[in-house]
């Protein structure tokens, strides 16, 4: 075993939708490997107590907060051009932020469902053509989307989100060919039910709670480490050879059929 397979000492990281949930779990994944951080959430107040926090736990790592909406290619720009400024290029991306209004097909305005597009999906497809001059300034580096099982079958999202989740994976796909040349990876994540504040409002009715558990074979809720711990794998040397794939953080759901 070669235990720098396993570290990112020296390596630049910069995390989407960090101050909560699964991207700040991500972001605490990445620190334990020797990852420096910039992450990116809309919220200035939440961003510093998340990134305060981080340091708390990090002393030695450089980590750096930058409050903007991915939905907006303003701001895409102006996280891309902080890092310019302040990084000798990047390493890993991490498109993570993202979100959803679930209703049906019919009751969508217009407004709404392109919102979720930019939110989750152009969001990710922009900030990864944006970070490509960045990402091709190392010999290797990674870009890792967290999708969602709604991208890869029917679940009650609202059809809108399970659109863009669909997209980002078919979007990894290509990229990773187009860019492996480059020595870009670029692989995905696809989350079932994890324990963030985004599904403690559909978790806290027992009913609900009780059909997910019996539709999920591992009968319980993932935590948001359990998905931070494979999207750091993916960013890991360790796998270097795998690109263009989507792992399931699922606890069996998508092999559940009867
Ligand atoms: N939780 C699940 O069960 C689950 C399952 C499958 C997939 N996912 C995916 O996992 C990702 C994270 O979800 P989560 O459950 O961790 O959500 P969360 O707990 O609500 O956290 C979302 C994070 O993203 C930030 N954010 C949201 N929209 C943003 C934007 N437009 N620009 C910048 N930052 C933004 C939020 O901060 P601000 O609000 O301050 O911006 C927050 O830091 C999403 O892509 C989601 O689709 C989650």
């Amino acid at each position: 075993m070669n235990p720098q397979r396993w570290r990112l000492e020296g390596q630049t990281a910069l995390v989407t939708g960090a101050s909560a949930g699964i991207g700040l779990a991500i972001a605490r994944e990445l620190l334990g490997f020797g990852a420096d951080l910039l992450i990116v959430g809309r919220d200035a107040d939440a961003l510093e107590i998340a990134r305060d926090e981080l340091a708390d736990a990090f002393p030695e790592r450089e980590i750096h907060g930058l409050s903007a909406d991915v939905s907006d290619d303003e701001d895409r720009h102006a996280i891309l051009d902080w890092v310019e400024d302040h990084c000798d290029g990047l390493n890993l991306l991490i498109n993570n932020a993202g979100g959803n209004i679930s209703k049906p097909a019919t009751d969508y305005s217009e407004d709404e469902w392109r919102g979720i597009f930019e939110g989750n999906l152009f969001s990710a497809f922009e900030l990864s053509r944006y970070a490509y001059p960045l990402l091709t300034r190392h010999a290797s580096s990674a870009i890792v989307n967290v999708g969602s099982v709604s991208g890869i079958t029917h679940v009650r999202s609202g059809v809108v989100y399970g659109m863009t989740k669909a997209a980002m994976q078919q979007m990894t796909r290509n990229l990773a060919c187009e860019w492996a040349e480059d020595g870009i990876r670029v692989n995905s994540v696809a989350p079932w039910y994890i324990r963030t504040r985004r599904t403690s409002g559909p978790l806290s009715d027992p009913d609900y709670y009780d059909e997910v558990i019996a539709r999920t074979p591992m009968r319980r809720i993932g935590e948001p480490e359990e998905v931070a711990a494979a999207v750091g794998f993916l960013c890991l040397p360790a796998s270097s050879y795998i690109t263009g794939e989507c792992i399931a953080v699922d606890g069996g759901f998508l092999r559940y059929g009867f």
